[in-house]
């Protein structure tokens, strides 16, 4: 090697003199990218310098192993935002001294969200610091005059020097701050452009180790690849205290806030927002807005979902087509794919409803995501309905339950939170596994049970077409 370089994995962090095709570390294939090594005077030495503490070196050979119960342990201090539905995903606020990463597609709506944050901690008089690397100060400012008046009031710097922030970090001492985003920042001990793999792990690791230090709760904000990955290397989410993921469809103004990886709190929790041209804005009615919104035609079923904590109404539509490829597709978008096939060759198997030979589109609208099993009876029979091109029967009606490989229904959490939701929405009657509760619930043991409950029968299908 020319000068002093060593080889990094993206996934796990391995680093080895030599290049390997495959990591030794995480045995991932082709992930080892070459990065100059820092110079002597290192990273952790110049925040040592800002009066950040280092892990490592000689201080922690003198480190004397204790009981947990002799550790003091302060409760997490937190910063509430004021933006209800980001506080909830982050367990309660941002703790003090925390790193989170929020990634999110472009134009998605990170900087407005992140905008807003400052501007709210500063209404509540809170010291605040925004790092723009990405866009100029005058950019954020015509963007926060789109916000509330307290966002014009957050401190910015336009910088893309890691050594000039830091340095700005250690002097204005911020409660909060946002680095909009880490790819663009650049350690000058590093070789590597801003975004490589060494830099974007050297600039996360010396603002942790100044926010640690300091008490700075740090918003990082990172870019995501074509697959929807946060870009740069696997270990920036590692390193993190919270992953955070802002996702939505860029035709419809929903915006859904994911937490991905969370220390100090769960990661169950989902928050949903509305793009507006005054900022982001929480919806709080959710179910009402998607249950008003579903067209009640083939291939459309309500589904009583759960958001964590928080029930959700939703509406999963399909469309089964007849398909000119050799392998149909299976498109699947707001579910995991996986899902979808299982549930497909469930309902051919067991609810004798075939689309080997079709095309098959499932969506949860409104750009919301459902990741919980709980979904696989509303996707089973919106196929079965755009399949035969009957709306169910009774409908606006719910549904909500797991399906197993031998096509029977099976319990999911918080059967009543789901009826609950459902019987305040005016939903007349709910398709349930058994044991779910009492009103309004339609019991179903096997998906053919669910299936002849929801669909007409074949004879009042065509008295129903001729009508
Ligand atoms: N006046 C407006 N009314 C409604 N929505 C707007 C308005 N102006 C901007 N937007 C929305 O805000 C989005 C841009 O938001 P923002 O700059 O926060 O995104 P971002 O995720 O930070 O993008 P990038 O990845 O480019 O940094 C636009 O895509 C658009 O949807
Ligand atoms: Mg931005």
């Amino acid at each position: 090697m020319a000068r002093d370089t060593v080889h990094g994995c993206t996934q796990c962090g391995f680093q080895s003199p030599q290049w390997h095709g495959q990591c030794p570390g995480c045995g991932a294939w082709n992930t080892l990218v070459e990065e100059a090594l820092p110079s002597a005077r290192t990273g952790s030495a110049r925040v040592r310098a800002r009066g950040g503490a280092a892990p490592g070196g000689r201080a922690a050979a003198k480190q004397r192993p204790r009981a947990l119960a002799d550790v003091g342990a302060a409760p997490a201090e937190r910063l509430a935002t004021g933006i209800g539905e980001l506080d909830r995903v982050l367990g309660g606020g941002l703790v003090r001294g925390s790193l989170v990463l929020l990634g999110g597609a472009p134009g998605i709506g990170k900087s407005t969200l992140t905008n807003m944050v400052l501007g709210h901690l500063e209404e509540c008089g809170r010291r605040t610091l925004y790092v723009s690397g990405e866009e100029s100060a005058e950019q954020v400012r015509l963007r926060a005059e789109r916000l509330a008046p307290a966002a014009l009031r957050v401190p910015i710097v336009a910088e893309t020097s890691l050594e000039a922030i830091l340095d700005v970090l250690a002097a204005h001492a911020p409660e909060a701050c946002v680095i909009d985003s880490v790819q663009t920042l650049h350690a000058a001990d590093l070789a590597g452009a801003p975004g490589s793999v060494g830099q974007v792990r050297e600039v996360a690791s010396q603002i942790m180790q100044l926010a640690k230090a300091r008490g700075i709760a740090v918003i990082l904000v990172g870019h995501v690849t074509k697959d929807g990955a946060l870009a740069g290397p696997r270990v920036l989410e590692h390193l993190v205290d919270c992953v955070l993921q802002f996702e939505g469809e860029r035709e419809r103004p929903y915006r859904e806030l994911r937490a991905l990886k969370n220390r100090f709190g769960s990661t169950n929790e989902a928050g949903l927002f509305e793009m507006r041209a005054g900022g982001l804005v929480e919806v709080l009615d959710a179910s009402a807005r998607f249950v008003a919104e579903a067209t009640r035609a083939p291939g459309s079923v309500v589904l009583a979902a759960m958001e964590g904590t928080r029930p959700m109404l939703v509406e999963v539509q399909a469309l089964v087509a007849p398909s000119e490829l050799e392998q149909p597709r299976r498109v699947a978008s707001g579910l995991d794919r996986n899902r979808l096939a299982l549930v497909l060759a469930i309902l051919g198997r067991h609810g004798g409803i075939g689309t080997g030979g079709a095309d098959v589109f499932v969506n949860v609208v409104g750009g919301v995501r459902v990741d919980e099993p709980g979904c696989d009876l509303a996707v089973a029979l919106a196929v079965a309905s755009a399949s035969r091109g009957v709306p169910l029967c009774a409908s606006p009606r719910g549904c909500f339950g797991e399906l197993g490989l031998t096509g029977e229904l099976r319990w999911v959490g918080h059967p009543e939170r789901r009826l609950e939701e459902a019987a305040k929405h005016g939903l007349r009657e709910v398709i349930a596994p058994p044991d779910c509760g009492a009103g309004g619930v339609c019991e179903a043991a096997t998906l053919s049970q669910a299936l002849a409950v929801a669909l007409p029968a074949p004879g009042q299908q065509r008295v129903r077409a001729a009508a």
